[in-house]
């Protein structure tokens, strides 16, 4: 909408700026112009009473403006090529890893020389984990920035992640970085001039005298880390003040009602989008607006900012999309897509971990229903969003999704996450999981589970008992798990070492800066010796390596497993099977899974229905043909899995 008031004020800012010349014709200020009457209602509905409240919305066009000048000619094309294009994430031939630097190859000196390894497998997106300056020992993997400009000097420089881009680049190569906008380490600049005693930059976080406000927050407040850091406000001797720390007490939490804090951390924003990150990982979003008396997660002050930081982003480095890493509850998770008026114009992405933690849901019960129950909510998203699809992470997987799945199932839903619990960590008699709590709440026996895919699919339990068939049945589970979180649509993002059969790594232990937090155990230090068999037939590391490509192979040449809100869940008449079909005006293709270790029978008539006369049929992972009138009766082995391709569609 356009706003005569707004669009001189625009121009009175680039006046005064001088550089209203070097932009005029371009389309940076078309979008400026479209762009800043929705820019200039989410500020004000944040900023409205700040006294200074229009100084730094001028703060904030100039921002924009600086940020489009300085933003490298290569980035401004690529920025047009998007827009032209629309939604280009929404892609089937995107696919991630996410790795940090340091245990896969040591430095980004050395990572250029990984990336034909990583196309081999067929990746072409890399989420770098933050290799941002953090302290050693108390970094909770990179996630507590001290310098959000400066790369580690244990990682390596800020040039050399420069050359990392342009080798990526050359290579048809995707970057995907983390924004850690909730907090920053004790050690920022910020922080220890807040301790210090600076009114200025103790206002740049939640600081408070005595213990009368965090005793009201606390009421409601729930602990994230209950067992390694309980607790949401840690005292500072040297200021004599409790501040917010909602993760570790060395994490301490950004106060958003300050608009210098915003104004700083969007200029950290704008430095990433101009290094050429292709996707921000907005890290921790539910949790940046705190108000006594809520939960202080998902308020509706989160996704007021949220917008705001992706309008502006629309307005001055377009190509860049926008992850929003908000694990919450499926109800909630839809939000971040934005609604209303905002729809589809908040985060682009979020993690579909509903989905990753139903396919262990059913994994361990051998049975969909929860899945299935999961997913009247998950196919809401709106078109032009899109998920980041797992089987796991470098985080705990947590069971967040809504107790009435489990009870549409006919489960009891204490009891049913408490079997997933033993399950899991390998407590339950026959399980072959080896995993572990994590962060258990003696309180509210919450409890989320750490270990790797091959390690929570059997592969450790196999290996130590030199069990071949249970090694070939736990492959059998690795390869399910990855495809039905490739072919359910959004971008998979697999974890370094998941396809080289990692399991578990116990070495954290041994570490004072590690060993309170066991998600270490599933992030692997990547043994390239190891990594070698992946070309060697025969081998379990081959198995699983192929495996993986092929399937990301086959999701690459079809073109309906683009996101395009084109999936439909279609229902078994046997349990033990999920199915959905992808389809697009020239393609259906019809997925289905079998979760359990029993043999299930394959029903022909859901697709009937679904295709009317369809058929023949061509399984892409078999490489077999079907024909559904002869094939009646037919059975899906345990644990297999078939990609069938209508042939007549
Ligand atoms: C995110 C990260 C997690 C980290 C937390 C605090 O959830 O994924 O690893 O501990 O934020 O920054």
């Amino acid at each position: 909408m356009y706003h005569n008031t707004i669009h001189q004020r625009i121009k009175e800012v680039l006046w005064r700026s001088q550089t209203g010349d070097t932009i005029k014709d371009s389309p940076f200020y078309d979008r400026l112009l479209h762009g800043a009457g929705a820019i200039r209602e989410l500020y004000l509905e944040i900023y409205r009473y700040h006294p200074l409240s229009e100084l730094y919305f001028d703060q904030l066009i100039e921002q924009l403006v600086q940020s489009y000048t300085i933003r490298p000619s290569w980035l401004k094309e690529l920025d047009m090529e998007r827009l032209d294009r629309g939604y280009w994430f929404l892609d089937n031939g995107l696919t991630g890893m996410s790795l940090y630097v340091d245990r896969w190859c040591t430095n980004l000196a050395a990572f250029p020389s990984t990336l034909s390894y990583l196309q081999d497998l067929g990746i072409n997106l890399v989420h770098l984990m933050p290799l941002f300056q953090s302290p050693l020992n108390e970094s909770d993997g990179g996630y507590a920035v001290s310098d959000f400009r400066q790369v580690n000097p244990r990682v390596g420089s800020l040039e050399e992640l420069k050359t990392v881009r342009e080798k990526m680049t050359a290579a048809g190569m995707h970057l995907m970085l983390d924004i850690v906008l909730n907090h920053t380490s004790h050690r920022h600049e910020w922080a220890q001039k807040a301790r210090a005693g600076d009114r200025k930059y103790q206002d740049y976080y939640y600081m408070f005298s005595d213990r009368t406000e965090p005793d009201l927050y606390d009421r409601q407040m729930p602990e994230i880390f209950p067992e390694s850091a309980p607790g949401n406000f840690t005292y500072i001797e040297e200021c004599r003040k409790w501040v917010m720390t909602v993760f570790h007490d060395y994490q301490w939490d950004l106060n958003y009602r300050n608009p210098e804090v915003f104004l700083e951390m969007l200029a950290n924003i704008f430095f990433y989008a101009n290094l050429g990150v292709d996707i921000l990982r907005i890290d921790a979003p539910a949790f940046i607006w705190k108000e006594p008396g809520t939960t202080c997660q998902n308020l509706p002050q989160a996704h007021i900012l949220l917008r705001l930081i992706k309008s502006c982003v629309v307005v001055a480095t377009p190509g860049m999309a926008l992850l929003g890493e908000a694990i919450v509850a499926p109800s909630r998770i839809m939000q971040y897509f934005g609604s209303g008026p905002y729809e589809a114009r908040e985060c682009d992405l979020a993690y579909n971990a509903t989905q990753m933690a139903l396919q262990w849901d059913a994994l361990a019960t051998g049975d969909t229903r929860v899945m299935l129950a999961g997913q009247r909510e998950l196919t809401a998203k709106p078109y032009g969003t899109s998920w980041i699809t797992y089987t796991r992470g470098h985080d705990d997987i947590g069971l967040g999704y809504e107790d009435h799945s489990i009870v549409e199932a006919r489960f009891e839903p204490t009891a049913h996450r408490r079997f997933l619990q033993e399950y899991y960590s390998g407590e339950y008699p026959g399980s072959d999981a080896l995993g572990a709590l994590f962060s258990v709440n003696p309180k509210t026996q919450d409890a989320r589970i750490s270990g790797t895919l091959a390690s929570l699919c059997g592969l450790e339990f196999a290996l130590r008992q030199g069990d071949r068939d249970h090694v070939e049945l736990a492959i059998q589970k690795i390869l399910l798990m990855q495809a039905q979180s490739i072919f359910v649509g959004g971008i998979p993002m697999l974890f370094a070492g998941d396809e080289a059969a990692y399991t578990n790594d116990y070495s954290y232990l041994e570490d004072p800066g590690k060993n309170y937090d066991n998600r270490w155990m599933h992030r692997a230090v990547t043994d390239w010796d190891k990594n070698a068999f992946v070309s060697r037939p025969d081998t379990v590391e081959y198995k699983v390596f192929t495996g993986t490509a092929k399937l990301i192979g086959i999701r690459r040449q079809l073109s309906c497993l683009a996101d395009h809100k084109n999936i439909k869940w279609l229902i078994a008449n046997d349990p033990r099977v999920a199915c959905f079909v992808r389809y697009n005006s020239t393609q259906r293709v019809y997925c289905l899974f079998n979760f359990n270790k029993g043999a299930a029978t394959v029903d022909w008539n859901m697709i009937k229905e679904d295709a009317g006369e369809a058929g023949p049929f061509f399984d892409h992972w078999r490489g077999t043909h079907h024909r559904l009138a002869l094939e009646d009766g037919s059975t899906l082995p345990g644990y297999s899995f078939m990609i069938l391709e209508c042939l007549s569609t």
